[in-house]
């Protein structure tokens, strides 16, 4: 079993203020999930997403516009407002723009309603299906987050898990949903105990999860997190990443998610590029996370 030293630390020192959004819609399931567990780990959780599906729409902005069809899943009625929340948890809201857009209102506006200052973190996602290397330059979670930690200043977080399809709040919740928002949270939590700053200047963290299924890969705890790299080093030419697990070399994100067994890969980002972090930067979050990380075996 492993030694989980979170456990030891009392609740009120790790509750944060956390903004929270994603690409694939403030209705999906995965967002809901995520928003009740950090809610259930005792931070306090504003969601700011997209009222549609934005998939794939990258660091894109435009001005929020009033819906001319419904929300995605019917999650509000055409002609709806062109920012909006749920009436009876207004924690919970969209915009109906792209991601960026969509945590830049609720970091500006939204935010200021619930916290006493700017958000502590920003995380987005679970995204549905994994956005590893290049994927970065496209996903509007890897988007949100990167705008997050590079305009606003606000250390990021994005998430995306390998199985699942875009699936409604309000159907029964897919188990896939629930393990990636717990192994969310669980990272958060480390993140969050290792202490400010959470991230250095400009970093963000791309979180991928891999698949869960009925026989295999099926409780959070059959997960161990990997320190990674986003893009697949070019030999001779990329500098060495930080040395751990015995080599100045990390896997990247495609190796871990190919490797056998039950992974989560972090990787350390840049913001303004969404390119790798040097071997310093790495080091500052494989130091922080050094009891929750384990090597690719
Ligand atoms: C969401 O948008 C992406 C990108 O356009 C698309 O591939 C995906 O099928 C869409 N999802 C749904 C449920 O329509
Ligand atoms: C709004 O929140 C209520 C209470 O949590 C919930 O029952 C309802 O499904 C939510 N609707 C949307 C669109 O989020
Ligand atoms: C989910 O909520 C929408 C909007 O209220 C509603 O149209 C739909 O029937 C609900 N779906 C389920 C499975 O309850
Ligand atoms: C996440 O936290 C839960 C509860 O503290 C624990 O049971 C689980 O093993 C943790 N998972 C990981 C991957 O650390
Ligand atoms: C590593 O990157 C940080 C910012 O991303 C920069 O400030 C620092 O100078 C870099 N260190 C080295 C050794 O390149």
């Amino acid at each position: 079993m492993r030694f989980h030293s979170l456990l030891l630390w009392p609740l009120a020192a790790r509750a944060v203020n956390i903004i929270s959004s994603n690409d694939d819609g403030w209705a999906e399931v995965n967002i809901r999930a995520l928003f009740e567990s950090l809610g259930d780990a005792g931070h306090s959780v504003v969601v700011s997403a997209p009222a549609e599906n934005q998939s794939g729409t990258g660091s894109r902005q435009k001005t929020p516009a009033a819906l001319t069809e419904p929300c995605e899943f019917d999650s509000c009625p055409t002609g709806s407002p062109a920012v909006g929340f749920n009436a009876s948890e207004p924690r919970l809201g969209y915009v109906n723009s792209y991601p960026v857009t969509s945590i830049k209102h609720g970091i500006e506006s939204r935010a200021p309603e619930f916290f006493d200052g700017p958000p502590d973190l920003a995380v987005t996602g679970p995204n549905v299906g994994n956005n590893i290397g290049l994927a970065v330059y496209f996903s509007g979670t890897a988007g949100a987050a990167t705008y997050a930690a590079h305009a606003a200043g606000i250390p990021a977080i994005a998430f995306s898990g390998a199985t699942g399809s875009q699936t409604s709040w309000n159907t029964s919740r897919p188990h896939y949903s629930d393990v990636y928002a717990e192994l969310a949270t669980n990272l958060t939590n480390q993140v969050v105990a290792a202490g400010k700053p959470y991230l250095p200047q400009d970093i963000w963290l791309n979180v991928n999860f891999g698949s869960v299924s009925d026989s295999e890969c099926t409780d959070p705890e059959d997960f161990s997190f990997v320190l990674s790299r986003i893009h697949v080093a070019v030999p001779l030419i990329t500098p060495d990443d930080v040395t751990t697990c015995g080599s100045s070399r990390l896997p990247s994100e495609i190796e871990v998610s190919l490797a056998s067994g039950c992974h989560a890969s972090v990787s350390v980002g840049v913001a303004s590029s969404k390119n790798d972090a040097n071997a310093t930067m790495q080091g500052v979050v494989l130091k922080k996370l050094s009891n929750f990380l384990t090597c690719l075996s």
